[in-house]
Formats: C-alpha cells, sequence, structure tokens
C-alpha cells in the first residue's frame, strides 16, 4: 500500500536568483538520476514543473501570494518575502514528504497570475527550486540537503547580457537598471540563505587573467559544508590538506590562461567546510578523465562517471569549466545521499559507492 508514513521522499531545496543556471543544474542532476525531467502531460502548458521517473523537481514561484498586478499595486518585488506564501510551502512540501499528494498552485510566468492548482504526487526526490527554498526555517527544516548557486555580480550581469540582450532584445541599460532593482531585495532575502547551504557553488571572474571580469572564464569554488550525515566532501590528492595544482602538463592540453585547481578547508559562515576550486576551462573535455581520477569522495558508480556525465551534455552551458564539473559532482553527491537515506530508512545495509 502507499499510505502515508511509509513514504519515502527525500527532499533537495536548491536557491538561486534567476538566470543563474537552476534549470541547467536541474538537467545535471536528473541526467544522473537516469532520465531527463519534463513538463507533466496533459496539464496545464505554462506549469513550472518537471518530472522524471524518480525526482520531481518544482518551482518556488508558485508559492507567490501576490501576482504581477499585485506586486505592483504593493510596490513589492518577487524577491520579498511578503509576495510569497511560506505557510502554503511548508504545508505542501511537509505533505509531500509524508508521501500526501497536493494541489499546487501554478503562478503563470506568461500572465504574471496564478492558475488553477496542478496535482503533485510524492516523488522519491523533491527538488524544491527558486528565490526561497532556504527562507522560512520551517521548510528549511524539511530539507535533506541543500545547494546555493552563488554566481557574483559580474558573471551574473555577463549572463544576463548574453540571453536578455541577445535572445530577449532588451538594451544593455535596461539590464543594468534590472539588475540594480533587484539588488537591495536580493541582499536582504536571497543571499544570506546560503549560510543554511550544505553546498554552495561559487561563480567569480577568474583570476589566471588580471584584470578580467568578461565573465567568461570563470573561477567557481565548490564549499562543501563538513558533518552533514551522509555527505562526504570531495577532496583532492590527500584529505584534509591544503593543495594547488595546475594539471597542464603531459597528460591535460592547456591554452592561455591555463586551469588551476586549489582545495582546501575553510570557514563559512562559522562553519567549517571543504573547498574545491577550479579556475579555467577544459580544452580538451574527454581529458577531464586525468582531473576526475585524482579527486576523490566524487560517489562515483564507475571510474570516468563524472567526465562520462559532462561529455553526454557538452551543449549545456559551463560543461567545459567548473560549473558543469562541480554541478555534476553534486549530483552525484545527491544520488549518493538518496541512496543511503533510502538504505537507512529500509535497514537494508548497502554496498559502498566507489570513491
Ligand atoms: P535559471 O533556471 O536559474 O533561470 P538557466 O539555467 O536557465 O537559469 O540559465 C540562464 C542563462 O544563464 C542560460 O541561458 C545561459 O545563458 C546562462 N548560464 C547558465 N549557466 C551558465 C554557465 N554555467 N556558464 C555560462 N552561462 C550560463
Ligand atoms: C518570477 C521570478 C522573479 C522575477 C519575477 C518577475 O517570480 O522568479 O525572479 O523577478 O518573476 O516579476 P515581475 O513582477 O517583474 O513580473
Amino acid at each position: 500500500s502507499c499510505s502515508a508514513g511509509e513514504a519515502q521522499t527525500v527532499v533537495i531545496g536548491l536557491a538561486a536568483d534567476s538566470g543563474c543556471g537552476k534549470s541547467t543544474f536541474m538537467r545535471r542532476l536528473t541526467s544522473v538520476f537516469g532520465g531527463a525531467a519534463e513538463p507533466p502531460k496533459g496539464g496545464n502548458p505554462d506549469s513550472n514543473t518537471l518530472i522524471s521517473d524518480t525526482t520531481t523537481v518544482i518551482c518556488l514561484d508558485d508559492y507567490h501570494s501576490l501576482d504581477r498586478t499585485g506586486r505592483k499595486k504593493e510596490g513589492v518585488t518577487a524577491l520579498d518575502p511578503r509576495a510569497n506564501d511560506f505557510d502554503l510551502m511548508f504545508d505542501q512540501v511537509k505533505a509531500l514528504k509524508d508521501g500526501i499528494a497536493v494541489e499546487k498552485p501554478i503562478y503563470n510566468h506568461v500572465s504574471g497570475l496564478l492558475d488553477p492548482p496542478e496535482l503533485i504526487k510524492p516523488p522519491k526526490i523533491l527538488v524544491i527550486e527558486g528565490l526561497h527554498p532556504m527562507y522560512d526555517s520551517r521548510v528549511r527544516d524539511l530539507l535533506d540537503f541543500s545547494i546555493y548557486l552563488d554566481i557574483s555580480n559580474e558573471v551574473k550581469f555577463a549572463w544576463k547580457i548574453q540571453r536578455d540582450m541577445a535572445e530577449r532584445g532588451h538594451s544593455l541599460e535596461s539590464i543594468k537598471a534590472s539588475i540594480e532593482a533587484r539588488k537591495p531585495d536580493f541582499d536582504a532575502f536571497i543571499d544570506p540563505q546560503k549560510q543554511y547551504a550544505d553546498a554552495v557553488i561559487e561563480v567569480l571572474p577568474t583570476q589566471l587573467i588580471p584584470g578580467d571580469n568578461e565573465g567568461k572564464v570563470l573561477r567557481v569554488r565548490l564549499i562543501m559544508k563538513e558533518g552533514v550525515k551522509y555527505f562526504n566532501p570531495v577532496y583532492l590528492f590527500d584529505e584534509g590538506s591544503t593543495i594547488s595544482w595546475i594539471p597542464c602538463g603531459r597528460k591535460l592540453t592547456c591554452s592561455y590562461p591555463g586551469i588551476k585547481f586549489f582545495y582546501g578547508p575553510d570557514t563559512y559562515f562559522g562553519n567549517e567546510v571543504s573547498v574545491l576550486e577550479m579556475d579555467g576551462q577544459f580544452d580538451r573535455l574527454d581529458e577531464l578523465i586525468y582531473v576526475e581520477s585524482h579527486l576523490s569522495n566524487i560517489s562515483t558508480k564507475f571510474y570516468g562517471e563524472v567526465t562520462q556525465q559532462l561529455l553526454k551534455h557538452t551543449d549545456f552551458p559551463g560543461s567545459n569549466n567548473g560549473t558543469g564539473l562541480f554541478q555534476t559532482i553534486v549530483g552525484l553527491k545527491i544520488r549518493d545521499l538518496y541512496e543511503q537515506l533510502i538504505a537507512s530508512k529500509s535497514g537494508t545495509p548497502l554496498a559502498a559507492t566507489k570513491a
């Protein structure tokens, strides 16, 4: 039977500003779980939900309590907690975690209105992605794992230009203005959530080219909290030591400005963390196998799985740099965490995955 209480929905929170790579990350995550996620069949074509065999991704914009007109009238942005219904978010995430289906509202991004709700059944893995997955402490306590995508202003700007100017015909000035207008609420309500994240992917301009802030070559840091159950941070060469590594040489082709890795312990908002950093980009993605073979605790099921995942999706943005690499690794860590959590609940011992 499928009665409430027996359900084993694992809940993952993914926080980031909009346009910061959440959907790309979700595509990498569901690929690791073995199937692409798609919009619900036969439902509202403007649904924000994605469903695969294992995973349901819901977009927290669906918990907007104020629609576009309401926000205009009240003078609040979508980032403002007053525009969002955290009571309903908590009730519904809790119900799903307890194995109970819910009628979730739909925020229609085209019309800016709230559409009639859609039925969401409890999945194996529920991902809640959006602006506020770690804002409300009740919702936060339901998360089995949380991730924050921390895109620096310079890089955010470069990505917005690429998308909004090239694809949506906005002007440079209007893009600048919209980023500036969002910033106070972003700083007040979105950014502080990173202190609660189990893993943070920080995306910064490269340090390999002095003075560069074009946002093309990236320095990406994976910040992993220590002491999180079922999550053992990845390490390079020697756990706990501090290492700087330039892998360019006989085994790896690097053109200017090269590739640089860093690994070491640090503190982040008062928590002990391990940091793995990659600056630069791969010339030849198949050579990533050389880097992969030097990483431990990456939760792969076979040798070369990280490289295989990246090669499968070379068309996704960031596949040749640390964003793609670390998103893929976090996906594998989540699969591992999921398998350990399920095994612990069912009491079945699980064969350890390969380091
Ligand atoms: P979100 O779901 O958070 O709105 P997307 O994953 O759709 O973000 O990404 C938005 C845009 O940002 C992409 O179309 C792309 O232009 C840019 N982008 C996202 N991730 C990367 C990346 N790793 N490298 C370069 N550009 C990226
Ligand atoms: C969604 C996005 C926000 C965006 C908003 C647009 O809620 O998640 O990031 O700002 O839509 O709101 P607007 O009031 O400009 O339609």
